[in-house]
C-alpha cells in the first residue's frame, strides 16, 4: 500500500527519504517530485526496476527515461563522453529544469535508454529529489508519474489519483513549482538543439552558449515518446486564435457540449456562456506551474471539450504552446 509523506522544503522528513531510498534499492518504485512534475523513480542502474515503470505507466519499452542525478560531478558516471558545451550548460542550468542527451555510458541499462546508444540526464531542483538522490546515492530514472499519454501530474494527489498503490511510495513536495516537463537537449557535440521545449527557455540557452541554437531539424536525435496526443486531458482539445475563444466556446457549447475554456488574459472578466472557464494568469511562469492542473480541473468537471489559444512562443511559451498542441492532436480512435 501506499506510504505517504507530507514534506514541505521547509522541513525534509529524513526517515521518508530514508525509507523511500531503501525502496529504491530493493528494486520498487518510488514517485516524488521535481521542480518541473512528479516523477515516477526506479533505480536507473537496475534494468528489472526499470522495467516495472514501464509496467506500471503502460509505457512502450522503446520510450527512454530521464536518468536524475544528485549533481553535476556525477556526470561523467553515466555519459560517455559530456562535449564541452554539455559541460557549460550542466554548469549554469543545474540544479534545474535542463535534461542533456549525451552518449550512453557503458553501465547504463538498455531498459532505462529503451534500447539507445544515448542517454537522458538530469539534475532536478527540487529539496525533496535532492535529499532522495543523496540517499540514495545513484541514478534515479524516472519518467513523469501519470499512465502514458495522459498529463503529467504536478502534485501528490495527481499522483495517487493516476496511479493508485501501482507505486510502493509517494514523497509529497506539494505542488511542483515549474509546472512543465523539463527542456531537453541533444547535446553530443558543440552544435546544441532543443528537442523538447521546457522550463528552461531557448533565449537562457543562447545567452548561456553565447550563439543561436541549431534548429531542431538538423539533430539527428529523435525523442521517441513524443506522440502528437501527449499530454492530453480526457476532453478534447480544440486551439483557435485568442480573439475567437469566447465566440468558439459558444458555439460548441450551443451545439451540445460541456466545453471548458482556457480564457486568455487580455479577455479577463468576460462573460463566456461556457461549462466552465478559467482565467488564465497573465505570467507565463504561473501559467505554466497550473497548466497541467487546469486541464485537470477541466476534466473533472464534467467537460467534453476544451476552447483554447496558444499563448505567445517566447519564453515558457515555447513549452505550454508545445504542450497545447500535442493535447489538441490526434488520438487513436478507440
Ligand atoms: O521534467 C522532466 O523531464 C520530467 C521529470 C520527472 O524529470 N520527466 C519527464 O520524463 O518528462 P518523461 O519520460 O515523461 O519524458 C522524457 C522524454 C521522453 O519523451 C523521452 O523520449 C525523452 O525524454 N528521452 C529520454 N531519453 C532520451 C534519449 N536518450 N534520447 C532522446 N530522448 C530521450
Ligand atoms: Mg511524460
Amino acid at each position: 500500500d501506499i506510504d505517504s509523506a507530507a514534506i514541505d522544503s521547509g522541513a525534509i522528513d529524513s526517515r521518508a527519504i530514508d525509507r523511500a531510498a531503501e525502496v529504491l534499492r530493493g528494486g520498487g518504485l518510488v514517485a516524488f517530485p521535481t521542480e518541473t512534475v512528479y516523477g515516477l523513480g526506479a533505480n536507473a542502474a537496475d534494468g528489472a526496476a526499470v522495467a516495472r515503470v514501464f509496467q506500471v505507466k503502460a509505457r512502450p519499452p522503446s520510450h527512454p527515461l530521464i536518468v536524475h542525478l544528485g549533481g553535476a560531478e556525477h556526470l561523467d558516471d553515466w555519459a560517455a563522453e559530456v562535449p564541452a558545451a554539455a559541460r557549460l550548460l550542466a554548469e549554469r542550468f543545474w540544479p534545474g529544469p535542463l535534461t542533456l542527451v549525451l552518449r550512453r555510458g557503458r553501465r547504463v541499462p538498455l531498459e532505462t535508454t529503451g534500447g539507445l546508444e544515448t542517454v537522458a540526464v538530469r539534475v532536478p531542483a527540487h529539496p525533496v529529489a535532492l535529499a532522495l538522490l543523496e540517499a540514495f546515492g545513484g541514478g534515479i530514472a524516472a519518467p513523469s508519474a501519470n499512465r502514458f499519454g495522459s498529463v503529467s501530474p504536478t502534485t501528490a494527489g495527481h499522483v495517487r489519483a493516476e496511479l493508485g498503490d501501482a507505486v510502493d511510495v509517494v514523497l509529497d513536495g506539494g505542488p511542483c513549482p515549474v509546472g512543465v516537463e523539463s527542456t531537453i537537449v541533444d547535446a553530443m557535440g558543440e552544435v546544441v538543439s532543443i528537442l523538447r521545449p521546457g522550463g528552461v527557455t531557448r533565449e537562457d540557452l543562447e545567452a548561456a552558449l553565447g550563439r543561436p541554437l541549431a534548429a531542431p531539424a538538423t539533430s539527428p536525435v529523435r525523442v521517441p515518446g513524443q506522440h502528437p496526443s501527449h499530454y492530453a486531458p480526457r476532453a478534447q482539445v480544440v486551439l483557435v486564435e485568442p480573439e475567437e475563444v469566447i465566440a468558439e466556446a459558444e458555439r460548441v457549447q450551443e451545439s451540445g457540449h460541456q466545453v471548458g475554456v482556457l480564457l486568455p488574459p487580455a479577455f479577463a472578466g468576460a462573460e463566456v456562456k461556457a461549462h466552465a472557464v478559467v482565467a488564465l494568469p497573465a505570467s507565463m511562469a504561473a501559467y505554466a506551474q497550473r497548466l497541467y492542473a487546469f486541464l485537470r480541473e477541466l476534466d473533472q468537471r464534467g467537460c467534453d471539450l476544451i476552447v483554447a489559444s496558444l499563448p505567445p512562443e517566447q519564453g515558457l511559451g515555447a513549452a505550454i504552446a508545445n504542450r497545447l498542441r500535442r493535447a489538441a492532436g490526434p488520438r487513436p480512435t478507440a
